[in-house]
């Protein structure tokens, strides 16, 4: 049976993980840096670099001994190489090539987005290619017709901030601390959705791309106005949110070919209003709908162990040891630069 070690490191999640060819994750361990970076309300690079080389190696240790494995029985030894942070891609590149090296294991050099976009199939045997996914995390709002392993067509994107951004700016605007998804989604259960008049950017546009900083700004004049609850406000952005992921979506499937299911992943893919929606929204389309659990939509390392067991049975060769980290590393690189973006997108 193919074992793969997976190692996670392009933000503030530090994480190991041992999964097996037959979806079993046979152990995995997560250090969070909430602690270290939410003085600042936001991830602070140098901090996370630096956590990510204290923590990493016991980590590894730790999943290796509970799992009662040894690096020798490693079929492969996979690492997040990018997008992300610099300084923490290169920190557990680095460390997963000395494991590599120092046992004669291939290395498998794994894009983060992949490892969300595969995650769906981990958690569900039966989800095939090609299938609709709307990846929804801290840096990135896209829809992709994942085709198979390495084939992905991207048909929508941000064309300025990321949904996660956009719940984490809420967060720091109404005072919750950081990360902020979580706050806001527990605040809005408690507010009216339509309270505070908020704009939809984009709503009904032909393309499907996505647009939320206007709606960030939107929320932080209404938080200035002193005319709301701030519960209201929580609750009236995440159906502001929620509405603009379902129409941009609705648009990128309707002119999608066809496909087995609608997939939600990454970390915004964990709010369950927004997973609600996205269920109705593949009922439209006559689609099932998945959604990994929740530990498997945030960043986790089993996700990146199995995409390297993806990338084993699709027959990827394995990784040269002095491949490069990549701070942006496309999916799709053919896809068309979304019209009017910002520099971000
Ligand atoms: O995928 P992820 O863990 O890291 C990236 O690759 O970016 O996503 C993190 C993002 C953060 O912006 C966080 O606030 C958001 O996902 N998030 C949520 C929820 N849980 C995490 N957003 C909304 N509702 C949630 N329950
Ligand atoms: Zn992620």
């Amino acid at each position: 049976m193919t074992l793969v070690l997976g190692i996670e490191s392009s933000c503030d999640e530090t994480a190991a993980a041992l999964v097996t060819g037959d979806r079993q994750i046979l152990a995995q361990a997560i250090a969070s840096q909430e602690a270290e970076h939410s003085p600042y309300g936001g991830v602070v690079p140098e901090i996370a670099a630096r956590a990510h080389a204290e923590r990493l190696a016991p980590l590894v240790e730790k999943v290796l001994a509970e799992g009662g494995k040894t690096l020798a029985d490693c079929d492969a030894i996979a690492a997040t190489a990018g997008p992300g942070l610099i300084g923490g891609v290169m920190v557990g590149l680095v460390t997963a090539k000395a494991l590599a090296m120092a046992s004669d294991t291939p290395l498998l050099a794994i894009n983060h987005l992949e490892g969300h976009a595969l995650s769906p199939r981990l958690a569900d045997p039966d989800l095939q290619f090609p299938y609709a996914l709307l990846l929804v995390s801290g840096g990135h709002c896209q829809v992709l017709r994942v085709e198979g392993v390495g084939t992905y067509q991207r048909l929508a994107t941000t064309i300025d901030d990321a949904l996660g951004e956009a719940f984490d700016k809420t967060a720091k605007i109404l005072g919750l601390g950081y990360p902020g998804g979580p706050a806001v989604e527990r605040l809005a259960r408690e507010g009216d959705p339509a309270a505070v008049p908020l704009p939809r950017p984009l709503l009904h546009s032909r393309e499907p791309h996505f647009s939320f900083a206007g709606l960030k700004s939107a929320v932080l004049r209404a938080h200035e106005s002193g005319d709301h609850a701030d519960a209201d406000i929580a609750a009236s952005f995440q159906q502001a949110a929620l509405d603009c992921i379902l129409d941009r979506t609705r648009r990128a499937l309707s002119t999608m070919e066809p496909v087995t299911a609608l997939v939600v992943a990454g970390g915004v893919g964990a709010n369950q209003a927004i997973r609600a929606g996205l269920e109705g929204l593949a009922a439209e389309f006559d689609l099932p709908f998945t959604a990994p659990p929740l530990p498997l939509c945030t960043d986790n390392a089993a996700m990146i162990a199995w995409a390297g067991v993806e990338r084993l049975a699709a027959g990827c060769a394995a990784d040269p040891l002095d491949l490069k980290a990549r701070p942006r590393w496309p999916l799709d690189p053919d896809a068309e630069p979304a019209r009017g973006a910002g520099v971000k997108a």
